[in-house]
């Protein structure tokens, strides 16, 4: 199941919202559908969010029509902003989408761009893809033999187009023969975690056990968990997390019952123009994804709601971040920035 495929010229995007009942692919060329796939969460995580965005690139610049490469180029920026706007969050997008915009303007003339831009985008995919290998191997040097793992949200291949940042690590320590016992929080109110996590966990036969994610901090105070980790949408230069809402909650109870937080995430999700989480912008979702379950309704008509779809955890409670370039330690800010570029 691949998240996102340039196939026969367009974009197809595997509809994760449907996941685990259906396998329903979206196939477009038309780049409004690829951002509409974007901000539905169709497709989501990260690194995903990125390649589909660059592939939605190709397609709105094979769809203008214009005289001048200057009309080009500011229609394109005008797409790019369009795209932006999707999902704030995830570092990655932004960084997709400026790297089009720069191939873009270094090619010059309009005939050879669109050839240039899908170059470029195969690019950033591959990129995506050997990050996640690296992480993955890196992560699961952290986890023993016969450990019980709490992860949150869904980090995986379908989140990654690679194997996977925090999950990755996971599904590596179990093909290096590791015997693994994974819980994964249900990760209100989206389910990516019941809907996506457990189905990757179970295709490779990694012993699994939803739970509600109010049940983390019960479970962790039992002794039962031996490590927490998670992914990241973005990092602040002195470590701060931003990743989905629920990821601060998981941190403080794991520092209040010793138990080592670890974030993985490709060097690239560092945010060197933000210097702490409190400067992250925090995505704030449609009201219906709370009010609703399933398609139905469950609060009262009209309810007032708040929904941010991510949380920014303090550095003092991260032990190490997992990145391609290595595992680092603090103090994170010093490190970071000698891993980074
Ligand atoms: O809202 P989502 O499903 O895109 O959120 C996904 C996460 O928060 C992941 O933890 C993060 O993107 C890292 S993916 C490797």
């Amino acid at each position: 199941m691949k998240p996102v495929e340039w196939r026969d010229g367009g974009l197809r995007i595997l509809d994760q919202t449907k996941l685990p009942r259906e396998e329903i692919y979206i196939e477009t060329s038309d780049f409004r559908e690829a951002a509409e796939a974007i901000s539905e969460l169709r497709v989501r995580g990260a690194p995903a969010i990125g390649v589909a965005a660059a592939y939605g690139m190709v397609l709105a610049a094979q769809s203008i029509q214009a005289d001048t490469t200057r009309d080009f180029l500011s229609e394109l920026q005008g797409i790019a902003s369009f795209f932006l706007r999707t999902r704030p969050t995830a570092v990655n997008l932004s960084r997709a989408l400026s790297r089009m915009e720069e191939v873009a303007k270094k090619n010059g003339n309009t005939s050879t761009i669109c050839e240039s831009l899908l170059t470029e985008a195969h690019t950033i995919q591959e990129e995506e893809e050997k990050a996640t290998e690296l992480i993955s191997g890196f992560g699961a040097s952290l986890i023993s033999d016969g450990f019980t793992i709490l992860t949150h949200c869904n980090t995986g291949p379908l989140a990654t187009m690679g194997r996977g940042t925090a999950l990755g690590a996971i599904l590596s320590a179990v093909r290096e023969g590791k015997k693994i016992s994974v819980f994964a929080t249900e990760t209100r109110p989206l389910l990516q975690g019941a809907r996506l996590t457990t189905l990757e966990l179970r295709q490779e036969n990694v012993d699994v056990a939803l739970i509600c994610d109010f049940a983390a901090g019960h479970i962790m105070h039992q002794g039962r968990i031996d490590m927490v980790i998670v992914g990241a949408d973005r990092i602040a230069l002195n470590g701060d997390v931003a990743n989905k809402i629920g990821t601060y909650s998981l941190a403080v109870l794991a520092h209040e019952n010793h138990i080592p937080f670890y974030v993985a995430a490709p060097i690239s999700t560092l945010d060197p123009k933000v210097s702490s989480g409190g400067k992250i912008v925090i995505e704030e979702r449609n009201s219906t994804e709370v009010t609703n379950v399933g398609g139905v309704e469950i609060a009262p008509p009209g309810v007032k709601v708040k929904n941010p779809a991510f949380d920014v955890t303090p550095h003092e409670y991260v032990s190490a971040i997992i990145t391609d370039k290595g595992i680092i330690y603090a103090p994170y800010e010093l490190n970071l920035r000698g891993k980074y570029g």
